[in-house]
């Protein structure tokens, strides 16, 4: 058996697979985002660190310990987390959707150079990865910087409390903006330009190799025994992408929790000019990955749902969306609650809900947050397409993707079909495969998402007639961000 973790935003949860991505146990424990200013995303680190103890314990009761062959790690990417000497968190982790660092992005630019910026890391300097944060840190909590001994994301936080040692993994070191994407290592020339000392840094494994071992005192902390090995795992996109079986070219899935994010995979590297998606390395070692981030995906259906119907179930604000008609008669949703990344990277974009009429019904509002997230997914496809990579089908997964009706809506949206995965669980069940990778269960990445590969999976073809009525609402969503960029 294999346990994977996955450290969300929202919630950890951890899970037992016997390997062949059959979910035997699992379990989740939530916690609270703290939003301190506005734009600012903050969670105490200690929060995943507890949940995971205790999830990883709850999956373990009443099972023999020693049936564990090893854990795999994944978790939400570019937070940043700073330990002192004694290994004291030192501040709060400043997560992925924290806008704080525009300015900071700026200076990125002009230090590097934009064109070398994107040469060397294969992305633009962007407010919700990981080298901002550290600017921002050192220049307004020079006192946090200077005791900062260790720089870590979150998941390689936890794999510190359970192996005591400082590792990452490509896929998820993709997303400081420090690590040389094309050649897999931290990047000097950026290191030395932006004054951060190497030795700050974990070091760098692929996503099946076992970077650490449960030590003494996690395995009592755990119940997991001492010893048991702890792969290198993956970013949530990238886990996710092994959980949903997408690891060679011509696969992709878009998915939706907090975030949404269309993926692709790519066995050569390839950008978008402009930095509108972003090039990542891939849990499949040597490969990599495009993606798009809508960063208020799920998370603006929970925003609608808690401040306006508050404790009502999304299936039924499904049956609500679908009593109005494709385009919602005429209103439109922009999704951009905290900035947006792909494709607009603008962290002032603010959402929007445009075309309001006295006609228009909690339905119609409803209708449209979800049409709106599903526009800016469509975005993102848009500019992975122009990157030259075709899809015969997009698999589909995470919490926003188990309902039917967004699937379907996906499907109509994109013009593409859309392939159910059978699991919400991408990214925990991936992070648990890549575990029985780097042991040995199989030869490679790419055996081990085929087992998981073999389930029947549920598939939508677009309607014709469907697709051509949000072709035309699409059209109208895409004139409302230019138009209002400079509002007010
Ligand atoms: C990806 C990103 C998000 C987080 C959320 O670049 O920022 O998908 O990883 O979990």
């Amino acid at each position: 058996m294999y346990i994977g973790i996955d450290i969300g935003t929202s919630g950890t949860k951890t899970l037992l697979t016997d390997g062949q991505g059959n979910i035997l146990r699992s379990q989740t424990r939530e916690y609270p985002l703290s939003t301190p200013q506005n734009g600012w995303a903050e969670q105490q680190p200690e929060l995943w660190r507890d949940a995971a103890i205790e999830t990883i314990r709850a999956v373990l009761d009443g099972i023999e310990a020693t049936q564990i062959e090893a854990v795999g790690l994944t978790g939400q990417m570019h937070g940043l987390v700073c330990l002192d000497k004694a290994d004291n968190v030192l501040c709060p982790a400043i997560l992925w959707c924290d806008q704080r660092t525009a300015a900071e992005c700026e200076e990125i630019t002009s230090i590097v150079g934009k064109e070398r910026l994107v040469e060397l890391t294969a992305n633009p300097a962007l407010t919700g990865f990981t080298s901002p944060k550290i600017l921002w840190l050192r220049k307004n909590e020079p006192g946090i910087y200077e005791r900062t001994a260790k720089i870590m994301l979150p998941k390689d936080y936890v794999r510190y409390i359970l192996t005591g040692e400082n590792a990452s993994d490509m896929s998820d070191a993709s997303g400081t903006g420090l690590l040389n994407v094309a050649k897999r290592d931290w990047d000097p020339e950026v290191l030395i330009k932006l004054g951060i000392e190497k030795s700050l840094l974990g070091r760098l494994c692929e996503s099946p190799e076992i970077a650490g071992r449960i030590t003494q005192s996690a395995a009592a902390l755990t119940g997991l025994p001492e010893g048991t090995p702890v792969v290198a795992g993956a970013g949530d996109n990238a886990a996710a992408a092994i959980g949903t079986g997408v690891c060679k070219d011509g696969q992709a899935f878009v998915t939706i929790g907090s975030s949404g994010v269309v993926y692709a995979h790519t066995s050569d590297m390839r950008f978008d000019a402009a930095g509108r998606i972003h090039t990542f390395c891939s849990a499949v070692p040597g490969e990599w990955h495009v993606m798009g981030v809508t960063l208020a995906a799920g998370m603006s259906l929970k925003w609608f749902r808690d401040n306006f119907m508050p404790g009502k179930p999304y299936n039924e604000l499904d049956c609500l969306a679908e009593q109005a008609p494709i385009g919602a008669d005429g209103l439109y949703y922009l999704p951009y609650l905290n900035g947006e990344r792909s494709p607009h990277l603008d962290p002032n974009a603010r959402g929007a809900f445009l075309g309001l009429s006295s006609m228009h019904e909690a339905r119609h509002l409803v209708r449209s947050v979800i049409e709106g997230v599903t526009y800016s997914l469509r975005d993102c496809y848009d500019v992975i397409l122009q990157t030259g990579l075709r899809f015969a089908e997009i698999a589909a997964c995470g919490g926003g993707m188990s309902s039917a009706f967004w699937r379907r809506m996906t499907s109509d949206v994109f013009g593409a079909r859309v392939t159910a995965a059978q699991t919400t669980a991408g990214p925990a069940l991936g992070a648990a495969m890549l575990a029985a990778v780097g042991t040995g269960a199989y030869s490679g990445v790419a055996e081990a998402c085929s087992a998981i590969a073999d389930q029947q999976p549920d598939s939508v073809e677009p309607d014709p007639e469907a697709a051509k009525e949000y072709a035309k609402s699409y059209a109208g969503y895409k004139k409302l961000y230019p138009a209002l960029r400079n509002v007010p």
